[in-house]
């Protein structure tokens, strides 16, 4: 039998230590260069901009795999990860292994990337921002939070406390029938020991009417537990407390803002896409739905039950992942919640592209509106975002036009509009004598000085 040296066990354990230390530091060295370079707030912008349509910065599947984790996850070279972004369709005629995989687990669901235009140090700049931004208590993090919980089932604790009466009411009448039964058979043991009638059958309802009628202050204590209870429960279902998932939507689809806009962070103008550009923000079609649907088939609060509608109205077989040919499509009939009458002219792209205003100056908190709670008053004006113009009139109604726009002021200076307008009016005696009256005392326009009063820019 030799002998191995025990020398050389500890040369070669060192040798392996080496090699394998050098390979996680070369490798390591490698990922460095595209994870850990860029600047997150530069790539939060461009994240935005190109990627958030499909990609989450988390593990939660949009309309393509979440970017969360990527550093930990991307199996092959940076040259790689660059090309594949730029020209997804280039990466793969390469048959590298990783991107051959990688497009057999998404193709069927989300089809292939879309080349997109950005160069590797906007890619580094992206990559930033998906990995440390959450990290640093970036909004990512907070935005999650502050979503209202829809998929805490609060509401059971009110149908708890139902059954748990309703269970003690049984268990407390079965003790006392049985109680009663008992004293019953005891009493009628003693009669007949003492040779007499034992007492007259009774029902249970008569035995409870008979306990009822001796015991009748216990009996109306009990009573006005009952009442007080029920009205309770009536009253926190009426005012709407805690009672999300009890509400019946008025919508063909229980569509969540709060799932939408808060916990997937997607933008009002993902979906409601001509607020800038036209008079209608617009209710998204049923194919932007199917963006991320045709994906995401399954909600956490809603199962495929909902989902399943968006695929009848446009003829999409979520077994096979294809298009029914013969299929009409059946739009999906949204109830119209906002409503200004005929006679009012009202443009979006005027008040969010000119005027730049939030979403939120005029419909509140939308992604805090779990379902159908879309109304067009009372949750507006509420203080939380840098310059929301506070107002006290009903919002659709002509004083809340009004009061806004002697509210508002205008940045002369903030777009090629204002800035066209306010050069016209310098070239002339009488433009130069209007402005000096708009920007009177206070030295601000505001919307009203500009005509934001005058019947016919709102009235046909
Ligand atoms: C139109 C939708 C779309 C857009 C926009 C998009 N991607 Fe993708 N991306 C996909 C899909 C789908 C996949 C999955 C592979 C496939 O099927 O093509 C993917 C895969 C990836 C992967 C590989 C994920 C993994 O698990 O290995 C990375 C990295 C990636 N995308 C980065 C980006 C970046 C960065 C941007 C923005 C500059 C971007 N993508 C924009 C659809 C998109
Ligand atoms: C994923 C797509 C999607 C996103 C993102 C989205 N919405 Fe909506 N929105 C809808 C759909 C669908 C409806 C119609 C159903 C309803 O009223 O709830 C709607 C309805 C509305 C309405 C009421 C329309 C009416 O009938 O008068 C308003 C206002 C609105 N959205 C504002 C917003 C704002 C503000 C945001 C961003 C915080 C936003 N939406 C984000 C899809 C979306
Ligand atoms: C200056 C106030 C104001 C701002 C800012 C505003 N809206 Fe509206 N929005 C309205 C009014 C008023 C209506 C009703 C219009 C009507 O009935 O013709 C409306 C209606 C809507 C509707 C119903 C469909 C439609 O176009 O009539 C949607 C959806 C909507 N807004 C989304 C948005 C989104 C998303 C933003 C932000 C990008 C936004 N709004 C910004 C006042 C505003
Ligand atoms: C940009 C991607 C995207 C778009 C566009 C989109 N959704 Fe979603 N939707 C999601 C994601 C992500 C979820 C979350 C699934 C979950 O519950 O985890 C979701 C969930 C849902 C749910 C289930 C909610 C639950 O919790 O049970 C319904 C219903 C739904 N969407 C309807 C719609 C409708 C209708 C449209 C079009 C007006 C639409 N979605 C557009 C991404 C999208
Ligand atoms: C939250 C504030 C706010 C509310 C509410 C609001 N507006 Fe405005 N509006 C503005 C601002 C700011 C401007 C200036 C932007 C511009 O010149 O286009 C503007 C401009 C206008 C203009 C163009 C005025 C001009 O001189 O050319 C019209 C028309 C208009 N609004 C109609 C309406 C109507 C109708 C309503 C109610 C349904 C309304 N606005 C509600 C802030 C508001
Ligand atoms: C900033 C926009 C705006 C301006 C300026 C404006 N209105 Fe209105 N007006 C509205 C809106 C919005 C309504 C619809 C309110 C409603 O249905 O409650 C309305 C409604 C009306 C109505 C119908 C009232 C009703 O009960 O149906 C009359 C009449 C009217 N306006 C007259 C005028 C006159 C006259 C002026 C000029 C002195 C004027 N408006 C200026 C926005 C405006």
């Amino acid at each position: 039998m030799s002998r191995i040296p025990y020398g050389s066990y500890q040369s070669k354990l060192r040798a392996v230590l080496l090699l394998s230390a050098l390979f996680l530091f070369s490798t390591s060295a490698l990922r460095a260069g595209i994870f850990d370079e860029g600047d997150p707030a530069a790539g939060k912008a461009i994240f935005n901009a190109n990627c958030a349509s499909c990609h989450t910065t988390t593990d939660a599947v949009l309309a393509a795999p979440g970017l969360g984790g990527i550093d930990e996850r991307w199996g092959t070279t940076e040259e790689m990860l660059v090309k594949w972004i730029t020209n997804p369709n280039g990466a793969i005629e390469t048959g590298d292994p990783y991107i051959t995989s990688l497009i057999k687990t998404y193709e069927s669901s989300f089809g292939i990337m879309t080349p997109q235009p950005v160069d590797e140090a906007q890619i580094k700049d992206i990559f930033a921002y998906i990995l440390r931004a959450p990290v640093e208590g970036g909004d990512a993090a907070d935005a999650g939070s502050a979503c209202p919980t829809i998929h805490d089932n609060d509401d059971d604790v009110s149908s708890a406390a139902g059954i748990w009466f309703l269970i003690i009411g049984v268990l407390f009448l079965i003790i006392a029938l049985s109680a009663a039964g008992t004293n019953r058979s005891l009493k009628n043991a003693r009669l007949e020991s003492e040779g007499k009638e034992p007492m007259p059958h009774q029902t249970y309802s008569q035995m409870v009417m008979g306990w009822m009628g001796r015991n009748k202050a216990f009996v109306s204590v009990i009573g006005l537990f009952v009442v007080c209870y029920f009205i309770t429960v009536s009253y926190i279902g009426a005012m709407g407390i805690g009672v999300y998932e009890g509400y019946e939507p008025e919508q063909p689809i229980w569509f969540s803002h709060a799932v939408h806009a808060c916990e997937n962070e997607i933008d009002c103008e993902y979906c409601h896409h001509s607020a800038r550009k036209g008079r209608h923000a617009g209710i998204p079609s049923t194919n932007v739905c199917m963006n991320c649907h045709k994906g995401v088939k399954e909600g956490r609060k809603t199962g495929t039950e909902e989902i399943n509608k968006i695929y009848a109205a446009i003829g999409f077989d979520p077994a096979t992942g294809q298009y029914k040919e013969d299929h009409v499509e059946d739009p999906v009939k949204w109830v119209k919640v906002h409503n200004l009458p005929d006679h009012v002219y009202f443009s979006h792209a005027q008040h969010v592209e000119v005027g730049g205003l939030n979403c939120r100056n005029c419909h509140g908190p939308v992604e805090t509106f779990v379902s159908g709670r879309i109304s067009p008053v009372e949750e507006t004006n509420e203080q939380n975002i840098p310059g929301l113009i506070e107002l006290s009139k009903p919002t659709l109604t002509m004083g809340w036009c009004i009061e806004c726009h002697n509210k508002a002021e205008i940045d002369l200076a903030s777009s090629d509009y204002y800035i066209d307008m306010h050069d016209r009016m310098k070239s002339s005696e009488r433009g130069r004598e209007e402005l000096r009256r708009i920007l009177d005392e206070d030295g601000a326009a505001t919307v009203k000085e500009l005509g934001g009063w005058e019947c016919a820019k709102c009235h046909y």
